[in-house]
């Protein structure tokens, strides 16, 4: 039976990427390797429990003692494993370096002995940083703006290194904002509909306008299947989809499907660096026979209706001293300055 070893399975895209594998590859076996940071749910492992064709191991790929059996194992590689919230970032970057840039060189590291392994590198489009107008290919200059997507692009470097130097079987994926279940509701779209659901203000950074292009959870996974099945070895993917959106306009959305009043946005200080606008070109994935199949409309509003109805699953993460702390300070100030 084929081995899928997902590190940073027990996030959102793993959740989802975990559920999407499970149900479409019948004769696969899939293991989850994560350290549970803040930004993973117990709960979210639960959901596989009973399956005899899941297993999880608490783990950081920093550790490659630990990791390594697994690796062994496994016949495709898939490293979602990350600090992901560019918020965050700024607060405090020494984890992204770690995580992002370092764990992900002991994963190539390990890879260099395992050379039989494809390995699919997640990565974003935040790398090449804003883009103003037009659509950032796979060639395009990388200018990212925030620690996050510095440490993202230095593993994205270090990756092809990789490859080129070693032959190590690496194929880099940059896809745009995900939208779906079991986001973590630091994000944009879960913040504010569970905020909308507390009748809480919706802060929204600077004036609002800034564009990022969606993608459902479910088709990023269709799309790294088909890349893991069709991808060229040493190869970028971009996966976009051309449903760019600005920030005030998902609030609105977000409220009317809620039946909450638009008084609850509330405009507060931006971002430092604020990408204005994310576009991605995707034609090398439509060349292997990928495009999208949720509109944007729809995947809000399947968005919107998994937190009205897993209230237990936000709840539990929204009162817990760690998320509180971060609310408190990403938030705290930037409220009192809006009043
Ligand atoms: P997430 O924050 O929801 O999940 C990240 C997971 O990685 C968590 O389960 C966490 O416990 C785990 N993790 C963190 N550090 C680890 C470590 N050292 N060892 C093992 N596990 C560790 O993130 P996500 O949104 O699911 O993103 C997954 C990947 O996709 C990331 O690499 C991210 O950069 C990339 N990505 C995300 C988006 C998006 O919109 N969410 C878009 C493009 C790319
Ligand atoms: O583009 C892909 C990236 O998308 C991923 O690589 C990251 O892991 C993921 O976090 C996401 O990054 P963004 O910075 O685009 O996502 P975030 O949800 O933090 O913010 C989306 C937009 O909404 C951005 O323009 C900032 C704005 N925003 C965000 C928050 C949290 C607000 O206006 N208010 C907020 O409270």
């Amino acid at each position: 039976m084929p081995v899928l070893l997902i590190t940073g399975g027990a996030g959102f895209i793993g959740t989802n990427l975990t559920r999407y594998w499970l149900e479409n590859h019948p004769d696969w076996q899939v293991i989850v390797y994560d350290k549970m940071t803040y930004a993973a749910s117990h709960r979210n492992i639960e959901l596989f429990e009973g399956c005899p064709r899941f297993s999880f191991f608490k783990g950081d790929i920093a550790d490659r003692q630990s990791l390594e059996p697994l690796l062994a194992r496994a016949d495709l590689i898939i490293n979602l494993a990350a600090e992901t919230h560019v918020d965050r970032s700024l607060m405090d970057p020494e984890s992204f370096l770690r995580t992002d840039l370092i764990g992900t060189y002991n994963l190539l590291e390990l890879h260099r002995k395992y050379r039989d392994k494809k390995f699919i590198q997640v990565s974003t489009d935040e790398v090449y940083g804003s883009v103003p107008e037009g659509k950032a290919t796979e060639d395009s200059h990388l200018n990212p703006s925030s620690p996050y997507s510095a440490t993202k692009a230095g593993a994205d470097l270090l990756a092809i290194a990789y490859f080129k130097s070693y032959g190590v079987p690496v194929i880099i994926t940059r896809c745009c904002n995900n939208l779906g279940p079991f986001q973590y509701p630091e994000k944009l779209i879960p913040l504010l509909i569970t905020n909308a659901l507390m009748d809480l203000p919706l802060p929204i950074y600077g004036d609002g306008k800034q564009v990022r292009e969606w993608i459902y959870v479910d088709d990023h996974c269709r799309a790294l299947d088909i890349i893991a099945d069709r991808g060229q070895i040493g190869q970028i993917y971009n996966i976009g989809t051309g449903y760019e959106r600005d920030n005030l306009s998902i609030a609105t959305q977000i409220l009317n499907l809620l039946n909450k009043p638009l008084s609850l946005i509330r405009f507060v200080a931006d971002r430092p660096a604020h990408d204005k606008r994310y576009a991605l070109d995707w034609q090398k994935l439509k060349n292997l026979g990928w495009s999208p199949v949720v509109p944007f409309e729809e995947a809000l509003k399947r968005t919107v209706e998994f937190y009205v109805s897993n209230v237990t699953w936000w709840r539990e993460i929204r009162e817990s001293p760690v998320f509180r702390s971060y609310y408190e300070a990403n938030y705290g100030w930037r409220f009192q300055d809006s009043r």
